[in-house]
């Protein structure tokens, strides 16, 4: 075994895409993380996983409404969505963003590059997150230059 730090550095040369896992609290309030932990898992049926810590406040209210959205950042604005959700602040990361409910009644942002609005159908347990694994059950995308993770550090791409 190779201790946390390590991991994290050599992990992080692993570039990913950004997302905002967004779901709702039992009062019906929008809540929703940071992600960069999300794969496509399956065509047939469509599925995506996304794997969420058990200190996050998101994690037990996916479990408990049994829906989430993926919501894929931009570069520019979504850097801006990506430090807010990372953050506490439960209800307030939402303040100033426009979302409507999806089809589950999960959160999409209107900034999102691309969404894909999911219905859990499993919840697996890996160390110390849970991989939630989402049927497809609506999806769309835009044109635009999407957000990247890369060392601790965000940045964009260019072809
Ligand atoms: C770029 C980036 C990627 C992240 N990826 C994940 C992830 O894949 N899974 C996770 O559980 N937390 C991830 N986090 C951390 C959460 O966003 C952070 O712990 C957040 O505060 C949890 O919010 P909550 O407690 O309100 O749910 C990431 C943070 C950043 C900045």
């Amino acid at each position: 075994m190779i201790d946390e730090s390590e991991f994290r550095r050599v992990i992080g040369h692993f570039a990913t895409g950004v997302s905002v896992v967004t779901s709702c609290r039992g009062d019906g309030a929008a809540c929703g993380l940071t992600v960069s932990a999300v794969s496509a898992l399956s065509l047939d049926p469509t599925l995506v996983l996304v794997c969420v810590s058990h200190g996050s406040e998101t994690h037990g209210w996916i479990r408990e409404a049994g829906y989430y959205a993926v919501n894929v950042l931009e570069e520019g604005k979504g850097e801006t969505l990506a430090r807010r959700f990372a953050g506490g602040g439960g209800e307030e990361k939402f303040r100033g963003t426009a979302w409507r409910p999806e089809r589950t009644g999960a959160p999409v942002l209107d900034e999102s590059l691309a969404w894909l609005d999911c219905r859990v159908s499993a919840a697996l347990e890996g160390g110390d997150h849970t991989i939630f694994v989402g049927e497809v059950l609506a999806a769309d995308a835009r044109e635009g230059t999407p957000l990247l993770y890369y060392r601790g550090g965000y940045g964009r791409f260019e072809s």
